[in-house]
């Protein structure tokens, strides 16, 4: 039944997904910010026409955050929906090979900024939530919240989650913003990373310098970030940063086991990539590394002249952007303190220091014994025909963590993405099969966690 209502209606679904696409919600860019809140603008109509009893645009110092809910009866389980409708930045644009906004169909997939993260994701919410209410078959009490802020480190939820624990009240998160293995073999994140992110400023001279002049003499900060951040990983391709392991949990030998259980081909892997061989921390497999280890990586590194052709000079100023990937009992305000002091104390005299932490969160991981993970895991199987297998994820979800904290609830990570799907990447795209099958794993969840 619910798969016929998706089949006779996945047009319709596909066009309205298309629709949201078209909008630009760039949370980090200030000129998108009139698009961000269109979008959110969307999502209230579409819920308020799926059938939602309330909807509200609630307004925050930065982007605003839908709220909706449906309460068939107090009696029954309720599940909050969590999700995010802004997207990334679409750059580098000269990548991608049809607009990022203006999305098509190509190989069975969708192609637009957004398609996959999240606001495909979110959609099969929407549908999933307007099938069982056509069909009748709304088991559960619904809330959705979804926000604007999530790719910026979501910094209003926060507050609005603390000043609305009332209205938050339900048994379970249930989040689509993760990835299964492959469509062959569907799968369940049991854990995310968490993050610590900063931006540092590396100060030499008061000025811009003739290179030819003052080289060799005075500090280059160019040249000295690019030591200091080589310098943080050793030879076994461990962080150097002092403390930075103390708290992380080493997995027993079993649950390593399981990890490295799931399907992974190093070659499709690489090849996929376009890189000749792997690298990463001694000792550990790629799923390892992904999953259960900690990280530090650059995201952006510049200064001096970076224009047409070459002009000589030593630059005054160097800055990166540096991100922390964390794992259990990591925790990010300790490990952006731990940071900032040993970049500090690596630092030549000759150069200044400033670090500015930007964001951050806390790694999570959720329950595998739990009824609504039993449901989701019922669900995959019985729409995809396989037990679906538990994978930990690589990427962050910061309000996993402030959810399980604040109003006590545990998440179940029900994503239907791939890690091919290029997701911050040009070409992001969500496959028309995922989006399709989600829809029909979602309403199958309810279906079982009523029952539970
Ligand atoms: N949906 C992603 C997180 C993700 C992607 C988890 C793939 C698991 C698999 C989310 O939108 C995201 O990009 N999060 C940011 C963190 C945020 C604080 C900016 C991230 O992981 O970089
Ligand atoms: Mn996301
Ligand atoms: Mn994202």
């Amino acid at each position: 039944m619910v798969k016929q209502y998706i089949d006779t209606h996945q047009q319709r679904f596909l066009n309205e997904l298309f629709e949201l696409l078209r909008i630009p919600s760039v949370s980090a860019d200030s000129r998108h910010k009139g698009d961000v809140r269109k979008a959110a603008e969307y999502l209230v109509n579409k819920l308020q026409e799926a059938g939602v009893d309330k909807v509200e645009l609630c307004e925050t110092p930065g982007h605003p955050i839908v709220y909706a809910e449906k309460i068939v009866n107090p009696t029954l389980p309720t599940v909050l929906v969590y999700g995010h409708y802004d997207v990334q930045p679409p750059d580098p644009l000269d990548l991608w090979t049809s607009p990022p906004f203006e999305p098509v169909i190509k190989d069975e997939k969708i192609y637009a900024r957004g398609s996959c993260d999240d606001k495909g994701q979110v959609y099969m919410h929407v549908k999933a939530f307007e099938a069982m209410m056509k069909l009748n078959a709304l088991t559960c009490n619904m809330k959705f919240m979804i926000e604007g802020e999530e790719e910026v480190g979501s910094e209003h939820l926060d507050v609005f989650v603390k000043e609305n624990k009332e209205k938050l009240k339900a048994d379970i998160i249930l989040i689509s913003d993760t990835a299964i293995i492959s469509l062959d073999h569907p799968s369940i994140t049991t854990g995310l990373r968490g993050l610590s992110y900063v931006e540092v400023e590396v100060t030499g001279p008061n000025r811009d310098l003739h290179s030819g002049v003052y080289g060799g003499a005075v500090a280059n900060p160019v040249n000295v970030l690019s030591k200091m951040i080589a310098s943080m990983h050793d030879e076994q391709g461990r962080v150097t940063i002092p403390g930075f392991y103390d708290k992380v949990v080493e997995l027993s030998a079993a649950d390593r086991e399981a990890i490295n259980k799931a399907p992974f081909n190093l070659d499709h892997y690489k090849k996929e990539l376009g890189i000749d061989d792997i690298q990463g921390e001694k000792g550990y497999t790629t799923l390892e590394r992904t999953g259960i280890r900690p990280t530090l990586d650059v995201n952006g590194i510049w200064g001096g002249y970076t224009g047409e052709g070459a002009k000589t000079v030593l630059p005054s100023k160097a800055y990166a952007k540096i991100s922390m990937r964390l794992v259990p009992d990591q925790n990010n305000t300790e490990i952006t303190e731990l940071f900032s002091n040993y970049f500090t104390s690596i630092a030549p005299k000759s150069v200044k220091i400033k670090v500015t932490p930007l964001h951050g969160g806390q790694p999570g991981v959720t329950p595998t014994d739990s009824v609504a993970f039993k449901a989701a895991s019922a669900a995959f199987e019985e729409v995809w025909g396989k037990k679906p297998i538990p994978t930990r994820d690589g990427g962050s979800i910061p309000i996993v963590a402030l959810f399980k904290k604040e109003l006590g609830l545990d998440t179940v990570l029900m994503g239907f993405g791939l890690d091919s799907d290029a997701i911050h990447s040009p070409n992001e795209h969500y496959g028309v099969k995922n989006f399709l099958l989600g829809i029909e794993t979602i309403v199958t969840f309810y279906k079982h966690f009523a029952k539970a």
